[in-house]
């Protein structure tokens, strides 16, 4: 079997699917792994590194020529893939329901068509033994960490109480806005850096997590939030009722923070608003808005991604790619999550991975020349 990785093409991503260690250990399965020539180089993985490794480098067209498997951050465009074997596995990030020119649904039609197997690491089920696979996760933890470092980098003042001769600094008061994997990151990050925090999100249960990182609960009480973890453990829509009771907690609590990073997400939707540009008015100038959410819609009123925008004297920021940030990292995680799913499907004698039918019928996209993945069928177009 031969894998082949591809630099990246996509604007901004410096990421890279394959590193060196993941390269020996497809070799100790029996497959042999090329690669592009240059593609680690924004993730500070060189050429010479690869090849102590094993790889074959080459240009495109030659690593993919005759390759089984083609591994990616982003999926490639599929023209890029045409040289691979019939049929040949493509494992990476999809964002197969999104509707741009030549990403999203159009892409996935396009791997339908030219017979490939598109395997959508996002779609990974949230379940105990694919959390070694979950590229979500993998990436949301480091991006929750970046967003807080970016904050305190354009915030004019520090985050720890500091009592020094020329008098007291306060305490930086930092408020996350959703729970999940990057919002717990980065409320222990802002507590490492000293600041004050307290969290929200809709979903109960994290309640307890919040109180265990030693930050404080903002929760809305009066109208019902999801019990528990919700479905799939994730959040869905919230009532109009419980918008506005939230809005109005919100507007209370964000007028006397420093800091507020936002991270929710509401899976098949644009984000949830979170802050409107009346609260961010409240905010006393010189305060920094991170949000993580920028590249789906954002959660603040007003964010640009890749820009600061200046409201009210208020910070509003985020990146287009979080964890693209802390290539070097998010590389080495996302290249292992590649190999964990790859390799616990592997099948010594076809020398393949054959995937399971819980696993494969969530990541599938498209596999024979025609879309197969469940919820693309459903709603087409
Ligand atoms: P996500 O990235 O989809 O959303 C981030 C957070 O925003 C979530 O906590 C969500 O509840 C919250 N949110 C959504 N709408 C909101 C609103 N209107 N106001 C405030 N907060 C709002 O979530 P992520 O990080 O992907 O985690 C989702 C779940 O999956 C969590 O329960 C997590 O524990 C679970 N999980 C399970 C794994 C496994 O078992 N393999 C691996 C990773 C996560």
């Amino acid at each position: 079997m031969r894998i082949a990785a591809l630099k990246e093409r996509a604007s901004g991503e410096a990421r890279v699917a394959v590193t060196p260690e993941t390269i020996k250990k497809f070799k100790a399965l029996g497959a042999s792994v090329a690669v592009e020539l240059g593609a680690g180089e924004r993730a500070s993985i060189s050429d010479t590194a690869y090849e102590e490794a094993g790889a074959e480098l080459g240009l495109a067209a030659e690593v993919v020529q005759g390759a089984g498997i083609v591994l990616g951050v982003q999926a490639p465009d599929p023209a890029l893939i045409a040289p691979a074997a019939p049929g040949a596995m493509v494992a990476a990030l999809f964002d197969p329901f999104e509707a741009g020119e030549g990403r999203g649904r159009e892409r996935v039609a396009g791997y339908a068509a030219a017979g490939l197997e598109a395997l959508a690491m996002e779609l990974m089920p949230r379940i105990t033994r694919a959390q070694s696979m979950d590229v979500l996760s993998s990436q949301s933890n480091l991006a929750g960490y970046k967003a807080v470092l970016a904050a305190a980098n354009q915030y004019g003042r520090a985050f720890p109480m500091m009592m020094t001769a020329a008098g007291t600094i306060s305490a930086a008061r930092l408020f996350v806005m959703g729970v999940g994997v990057a919002g717990l990151q980065a409320i222990a990050t802002a507590r490492r850096l000293g600041a004050q925090v307290s969290a929200t999100d809709v979903r109960s249960a994290t309640k307890e997590q919040i109180l265990s990182l030693g930050a404080k609960p903002i929760f809305v009480e009066t109208v019902a939030g999801i019990e528990g973890e919700g479905a799939g453990g994730y959040a869905t829509e919230m009532s109009e009722e419980y918008q506005r009771a939230q809005a109005e907690l919100v507007s209370g609590h964000i007028a006397k923070q420093d800091l507020v990073i936002t991270t929710a997400l509401i899976p098949g939707r644009a984000a949830p608003r979170l802050v409107s540009d009346a609260q961010i008015a409240t905010m006393r100038p010189g305060s920094v808005i991170f949000d993580l959410a920028v590249a789906q819609g954002g959660n603040v009123e007003g964010s640009i991604p890749d820009q600061i925008v200046e409201r009210h004297g208020v910070f509003v920021m985020g990146y287009s790619n979080t964890p693209g940030q802390l290539a070097a990292d998010a590389s080495a995680l996302f290249a292992r999550n590649l190999y964990n799913f790859l390799s616990a499907f592997w099948d010594q004698e076809q020398g393949r991975p054959v995937l399971d039918e819980e696993i494969g019928s969530a990541v599938r996209l498209t596999k024979g020349g025609a879309v197969v993945h469940e919820r693309l069928r459903a709603a087409p177009g």
